[in-house]
């Protein structure tokens, strides 16, 4: 028989936000809106679908294996090297890669609990020690995490904003926070959401830091609506880049998706529609929520955390909304039981989701026996 290693037995997968067409097969509903995984409700950039329908008579050959063209123009529209660049199917493939990469047995890699599962499932993966900081206030308590770093700590994971709170920390927190890690401490900052958040003047860029010790994450699979395709990329300092270049698997990302991003970065006005849907979609969320006294954590992405009285009640409510055909995120796998994660939609799709949360909310309350002034 052969011997499964005791952290894969243990190892929770990755849990993605229920496919529509799954719920479809199940609930044999006619309508279905999903807000459950931080899509991009428009769609993908136009400028990439007419990039791939161009690429598609080239699917017979192998990638450029350093995805030559994308990196250029990844360097050129940031402004740095093409050897501070590699690209990937997705940020979350790069954390993989980061972590394997750079840590040994009885490393410490530390971060927030209630943070990005993807990052959990990687560490996990490996059989890695994960030390979680509580939250604060829902946000990352850089201070706590700072005050955890020991002999041992090897990697520190931040998304800026996270997920699934939406919350975002300053520049200044952020500076203070670096200031306090040791230069053998590789630090990771997640920017998965970076195009909703950049409009704060507080908020770090971190495409600004030239650090020793420092990797920033993007990923094309929010706000560019490419999620579909797989592409992220990371940027650092080129003597760690190069060693995840020994890593990366040869040909990703795959032809399609080199091709689609290089066209996406190009589209800047798709980026500017989604931003101000994101914004009225959220207001609009927002304003429903506070009259409903359904508590929500302020955000600085593309999503709202919602908080409920109890994990029962989020479970409840989860799977309510399943019924009437709105697929949301029940983000208990992310550290808050108690907490249910919405997306930013089209108008259209933000009215049904508002109705449906409507409908079932108050007999959520009387069930729980929770009175609506609590
Ligand atoms: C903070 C964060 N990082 C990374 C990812 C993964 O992105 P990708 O689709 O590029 O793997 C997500 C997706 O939900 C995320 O929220």
């Amino acid at each position: 028989m052969i011997k499964i290693p005791k952290h894969i037995q243990n190892l929770q997968p990755y849990k993605a936000g229920k496919p529509i067409d799954e719920l479809a097969r199940e609930k044999k509903l006619s309508k279905i809106v999903k807000l459950a995984s931080n899509e991009n409700p428009l769609g993908p950039s136009p400028k990439a679908v007419e990039a791939i329908k161009k690429s598609l008579s080239e699917l017979h050959r192998y990638t450029n294996p350093s995805a030559y063209k994308l990196v250029n123009t990844i360097a050129n529209k940031y402004n740095k090297k093409p050897s501070e660049i590699v690209t990937s199917s997705g940020s979350d493939s790069l954390l993989q890669y980061i972590i394997s990469t750079f840590s040994e047995k009885d490393d410490e890699l530390l971060t927030s609990k209630g943070t990005f599962i993807g990052w959990y499932v990687n560490v996990h993966k490996y059989g890695f020690n994960s030390i979680e900081v509580p939250l604060k206030y829902y946000h990352f308590d850089l201070d706590g995490i700072a005050n955890n770093i020991t002999l041992k700590t090897k990697i520190i994971y931040l998304a800026n904003p996270n997920n699934p709170t939406g919350t975002m920390f300053t520049k200044n927190e952020f500076d203070s926070f670096l200031s306090r890690v040791p230069g053998s401490v590789l630090v990771v900052l997640d920017e998965a959401y970076t195009v909703y958040a950049e409009s704060y003047p507080d908020y770090p860029n971190g495409l600004e830091y030239e650090k020793d010790n420092l990797i920033i994450l993007r990923t094309l699979s929010k706000s560019y609506g490419l999620a579909g395709l797989r592409i992220g990329f990371a940027f650092g300092p080129e003597n760690l880049i190069k060693e995840l270049y020994k890593i990366k698997l040869p040909f990703e990302p795959n032809h399609l998706a080199q091709e689609a991003a290089i066209a996406a970065f190009e589209d800047d006005e798709f980026l500017k529609r989604t931003v101000e849907l994101n914004r009225k979609s959220l207001a609009k969320m927002i304003q429903k929520f506070n009259e409903l006294g359904i508590e929500h954590v302020s955000t600085a992405a593309n999503f709202l955390l919602l908080i409920f009285p109890s994990e029962e009640f989020a479970f409840d409510l989860n799977v309510e909304c399943l019924n009437k055909g709105l697929i949301l995120r029940h983000v208990k796998s992310f550290g808050i039981p108690n907490g249910i994660r919405i997306n930013s939609g089209t108008m259209e799709e933000t009215d049904f989701a508002l109705e449906v949360i409507s409908e079932i909310y108050y007999a959520l309350l009387e069930k729980h026996k929770i009175s609506v002034n609590n």
